[in-house]
């Protein structure tokens, strides 16, 4: 039975776009437009915008994120943004691990966890991001390498933590480029992710955390790859950008639930 309970969870990962003014008419749009609950939306706009944007969002079922933390409370960290910032301007979820910060700012996996550590300790529905680059694919290392992201990433993460960790599978080839892993592959490896969490922690723990798929991910193709049994929702850059694309796929991962 695909999706056991699992709620689909839908991010939009605004990147470094938008300004004051387009973040505000953004997120009032999706905040208008998503209707029920019966899937996460969360959206991550740029920090600077995220306490205006976060009481925007306010009494609406759309979480505000950060597309990045800091792991120490506060301190001699000149640029950084600790995750009691975060939750000091109502944001309820953080991305760690962001392809784009593996591999153009150069985070290691043991930054990662230290990020993942604190945006869970903060009660932050945290995103741990992982994927294989386009000459890992090609090597066969797919999965070996999203096992590595994923155990050091949940290094020291108890089982218990888990309800607050969502994992998402981005090959680092197919984000931002059009290229979209087909929905077989998608689920290959959100079936061998799922097996190893199982191996981590237990079958139970598998069952219920949600993996969900980013990549070139828009209305066009979100309804096949959140059809697939283990993925259960979706990371949106470019596509969460307009309201009608990003709102078209929570309607996707919606119909999962029907
Ligand atoms: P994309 O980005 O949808 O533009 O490929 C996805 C992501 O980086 O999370």
């Amino acid at each position: 039975m695909p999706h056991i309970n699992r709620k689909p969870f839908v991010g939009g990962n605004w990147k470094m776009n938008t300004n004051a003014t387009d973040g505000l008419a953004l997120v009032e749009a999706v905040a208008d437009g998503i209707g029920n609950d019966s899937v996460d939306v969360a959206v991550y706009p740029p920090f600077v915008y995220l306490r205006d944007i976060a009481s925007k969002a306010q009494g609406s079922n759309l979480v505000v994120g950060a597309q990045d933390c800091w792991y120490e409370a506060k301190g001699a960290f000149t640029g950084e943004v600790s995750t009691e910032m975060l939750t000091d301007c109502r944001v309820g979820s953080v991305l760690t691990g962001h392809s784009e910060r593996r591999h153009v700012i150069g985070e290691s996996d043991e930054l990662v966890n230290l990020k993942t550590k604190a945006g869970i300790a903060a009660g932050l529905v945290t995103v741990l991001c992982v994927g294989e680059t386009l000459d890992q694919r090609e090597a066969g290392q797919t999965d070996a390498v999203n096992e590595t992201q994923i155990r050091s990433g949940l290094a020291d993460v108890g089982e218990g933590s888990l309800g607050l960790v969502v994992i998402a599978y981005e090959p680092v080839w197919a984000i931002g480029t059009g290229k979209t892993a087909t929905p077989e592959d998608a689920q290959n490896a959100h079936a061998t992710i799922r097996a190893l969490i199982a191996l981590m922690y237990s079958q139970q723990a598998a069952n219920a955390i949600r993996i969900i798929y980013g990549g070139s991910m828009k209305p066009g193709n979100a309804n096949e790859l959140m059809a697939m049994p283990d993925i259960d929702g979706g990371l949106i850059g470019g596509a969460a950008l307009t309201p009608g694309d990003f709102l078209a796929i929570i309607q996707a991962g919606a119909a999962q639930t029907a």
